[in-house]
């Protein structure tokens, strides 16, 4: 049981966030980066962290850190948080449960009069879903140099706003960009609370996990070239419709998975021209394919590639991530034997974790095992126990 003032802080925060960047119609959340619910989330941000007494810092990528006492001084710290943008009509828990839980466990821990010798803080990575540009942990891959700021500046939402020009309209100077030393330096370890995106937790009848391995995965993009024509007087011996070669892909993209117990997913794309009475002159399509290990991603890409005729074109690629052992088997211990779970997910602790910073994470259960949707779901019980959980870890690793 958690006290009445934490309780009643996370209730607030979360209703704070709740219709922040909502559709009405779908009930999900379209939380992009740099758009006015991302920054409106932004300032939420800002707001607790003041509200707290901690130090807002916004680095060079973008990403926002609360400190609490001076990690420059008497670090590294201990940094909990995650990210608070959305996929397309996203869940209102992947993501922000991370972030709201972070600051509610520092509130508990403060309630309880617990000192710490280590810094802390919370942190909000900035487009961690890559929805707007197509590059997923945008902030984090910045901050850690595996993203190059020349091609980051570059990239293009579906309108064609780069990068650059989204993030200058909100106020971030972008000539900055980029492998960012003096903040990670900061972080000494970093815990990120997520809500599960499966049903292993429900399966065990626990509500909360700890993360072991992240399957490596990537995104692709695949082009395919036609001829646009009129759809009622070209004849089907005379069209060059690049549809069919998507339909292929998309079959593709299924059965070369099921052959190498891998999962890809084609889930975006862009058609030109677009109209129900024309034959597409092109079809873009974005390919994100996992599996246990890279040799067999990288089949599955090639079997899509191969079997519908395109070149798969990598926008992002992130290796397998076996976060740390020693830490993780320390959280499990610590939170009385809580289960191991790996995902095919990705997240900023994976990426923080490639670049050599211990990194560990914490999953409450989601009875749905539904997640990037509306569907994705975690009850205020359970979320509040992985407040205690990640205030258990905090004070632990704090100290
Ligand atoms: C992030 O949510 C991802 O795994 O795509
Ligand atoms: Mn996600
Ligand atoms: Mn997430």
């Amino acid at each position: 049981m958690l006290p009445p003032m934490t309780t009643s802080t996370f209730d607030a925060m979360w209703q704070a966030l709740l219709p922040v960047g909502r559709d009405v119609t779908s009930g999900g959340y379209r939380r992009f980066a740099w758009t006015e619910p991302d920054l409106t989330a932004r300032e939420w941000f800002a707001g607790e962290a003041e509200a707290r007494g901690l130090t807002l810092v916004v680095d060079r990528n973008g990403n926002q850190w609360a400190w609490s006492g001076d990690p420059d001084r008497d670090g590294p710290g201990v940094v909990v948080g995650s990210h608070l943008d959305s996929v397309p009509d996203g869940g209102a828990f992947d993501g922000p449960l991370g972030v709201v839980s972070a600051f509610a466990a520092l509130d508990l821990l403060r309630e309880r009069g617990v000192a710490f010798d280590r810094p802390l803080a919370v942190a909000n990575f900035t487009d961690e879903e890559g929805a707007r540009f197509g590059v997923a942990c945008a902030g984090s891959r910045l901050l850690t140099g595996v993203l190059d700021p020349d091609r980051a500046r570059g990239l293009r939402d579906g309108d064609g706003n780069t990068m650059a020009g989204a993030m200058r309209a909100a106020g971030q100077d972008v000539t900055h960009l980029g492998a960012d030393r003096e903040t990670l330096g900061r972080i000494g370890t970093f815990v990120e609370l997520h809500v599960e995106q499966g049903p292993g937790l429900v399966d065990l009848g626990r509500p909360v996990g700890v993360a072991g391995r992240i399957w490596p995965h990537g995104r692709w993009r695949l082009d395919f070239h036609g001829e646009a024509n009129h759809a009622g007087t070209t004849r089907l011996s005379d069209r060059k419709d690049p549809m069919l070669a998507l339909a292929r892909a998309v079959l593709a993209a299924r059965s070369q998975a099921e052959q190498y117990d891998a999962l890809a997913t084609i889930g975006r794309l862009r058609v030109e021209p677009g109209g129900t009475n024309a034959v597409p002159s092109l079809v873009q399509a974005w390919l994100d394919a996992r599996g246990p290990d890279e040799a067999v991603v990288r089949a599955v890409v090639d079997g899509v590639g191969r079997e519908s005729g395109a070149t798969p074109v990598e926008e992002s690629w992130t290796p397998a991530v076996d976060l740390d052992g020693g830490l993780r088997e320390r959280l499990a211990t610590l939170l009385d034997g809580a289960p191991v779970l790996p995902t095919g997910a990705g997240h900023d602790a994976g990426i923080l974790a490639a670049a050599g910073i211990p990194a560990a994470m914490l999953f409450v259960r989601n009875p749905t095992g539904v997640s990037h949707s509306p569907a994705e779901h975690a009850e205020r019980d359970d979320c509040l126990a992985g407040v205690a959980a990640l205030a258990t870890v905090l004070e632990e690793l704090g100290r």
